[in-house]
């Protein structure tokens, strides 16, 4: 792939917040968690988990629990990309917690690029009460939920926001 076709790619995606309610394929789902499962991890502990959620009672509870992000319920599928701290501070310790959240997030990442790569349209939604969260999906307390991602099929096209040019962010040698 040229370089200039992957900024494309991402360039192509933006936060979609209206949906049709068509759920994505097993398949498409088996495709999403075979490219996380290729992402970097922290020592290779793969300090993340994800539960796949299609019920439409599990997904009205999501976006109540997301103060009532109501484009939750019309998305037909959420993936709640969550760390799992027992696998990263068996070896790291302390240091574990962190790392455990930066797997989960790239492994979200992937996720949303891969479904991208498959025309879904999605939403990272990290606005949302973890406690909650927990209690509806049943994850245990050595597991964090990091992000709710958001899949289906968008009713609409909408364009990314303004950003700051890129040379803003960089600091060369030195900060
Ligand atoms: C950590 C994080 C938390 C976010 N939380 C929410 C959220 O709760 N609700 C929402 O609609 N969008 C959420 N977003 C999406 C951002 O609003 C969106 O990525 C940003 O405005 C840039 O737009 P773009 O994704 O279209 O490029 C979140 C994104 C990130 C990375």
């Amino acid at each position: 792939m040229e370089s200039s076709e992957f900024l494309g790619f991402l360039k192509s995606r933006s936060s979609v917040r209206s949906y049709t309610g068509e759920q994505i394929s097993q398949d498409d789902i088996r495709f999403l968690l075979e490219a996380a499962a290729t992402c970097p991890t922290a020592g290779n502990r793969e300090a993340w988990d994800v539960v796949v959620c299609r019920q439409e009672d599990l997904l009205e509870s999501l976006a109540d629990a997301a103060f009532n992000q109501q484009f939750i319920r019309e998305a037909g599928t959420v993936f709640v990309i969550c760390a799992n701290y027992v696998r990263s501070m068996s070896r790291y310790g302390e240091r574990g917690i962190l790392y455990a959240v930066q797997d989960a997030t790239i492994a979200g990442t992937y996720m949303m690029l891969a479904a991208h790569a498959c025309r879904y349209a999605t939403c990272w939604v990290g606005s949302f009460d973890e406690e909650e969260v927990r209690g509806i999906l049943g994850i245990p307390p050595h597991s964090r939920p990091v992000a709710l991602l958001v899949i289906g099929e968008g009713k609409e096209q909408v364009g990314s926001p303004e950003r700051m040019a890129s040379h803003e962010h960089l600091h060369e040698d030195y900060w």
